[in-house]
């Protein structure tokens, strides 16, 4: 099952990827001061109606013609709530969705924050094409990504060859490493 923060962010990333978004912004808020890892996902996607946004963090509530059941947000819910955190969803149909969750930091049930990197190079494997941020800060620090300025770097190169890829990975994972060091 999901074991890290980052496999929640990723479910939650796709939902915004199939909801036809073009640009994605992550933002990580990690606080010692506050204790509390607090997550938002904004995208431009279709959106969702009042009455699908109140239901949608409820596991029966899915577009999918798959399967009857849709688990993203009902997870990461669940571990907002088990974690003394919070949930919440705002939504606008042809204007895109905000997912907000938070858990507490120092809680014994939190699990760690896990890969990030690796979870923000799974969704630009799954659409390259979106404008991806990534927004991490600390009490003291912020890291910031923004894929577009690495496309416009790669003047026509594909973010999805694998050099580019493992790149961005480790660029991601030291820029959280760092902003995290400081603070200690
Ligand atoms: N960012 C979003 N924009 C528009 N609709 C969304 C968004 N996120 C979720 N939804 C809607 O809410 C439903 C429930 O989402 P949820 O992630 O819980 O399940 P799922 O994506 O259907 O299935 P699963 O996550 O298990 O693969 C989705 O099927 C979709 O209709
Ligand atoms: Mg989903």
């Amino acid at each position: 099952m999901m074991e890290d923060i980052a496999m929640h962010i990723l479910e939650i990333l796709m939902n915004s990827i199939k909801a036809g978004a073009t640009k994605i912004i992550l933002k990580i808020r990690d606080s010692l001061n506050d204790d509390v890892i607090a997550i938002s996902v904004e995208d431009n996607g279709k959106g969702m109606d009042e009455a699908m946004t109140k239901k949608a963090a409820d596991p029966f509530t899915t577009s999918r013609t798959t399967r009857k059941i849709g688990m993203g947000l009902a997870f990461m819910k669940g571990l907002a709530e088990t974690c003394n955190g919070s949930f919440d969803i705002q939504s606008e149909v042809g204007k895109g969705t905000v997912v907000k969750a938070s858990v507490q930091k120092l809680n014994i049930d939190t699990p760690d924050l896990g890969d990030i990197g690796e979870m923000m190079m799974e969704a630009i494997q799954s659409d390259e094409n979106i404008d991806y941020v990534l927004d991490y800060s600390t009490d003291q620090n912020q890291f910031i990504f923004e894929s577009e300025v690495v496309k416009n770097e790669l003047a026509g190169v594909s973010l999805l060859e694998p050099e580019i890829l493992l790149w961005i990975k480790e660029y991601i994972n030291q820029g959280i490493e760092q902003a995290k060091e400081d603070t200690l």
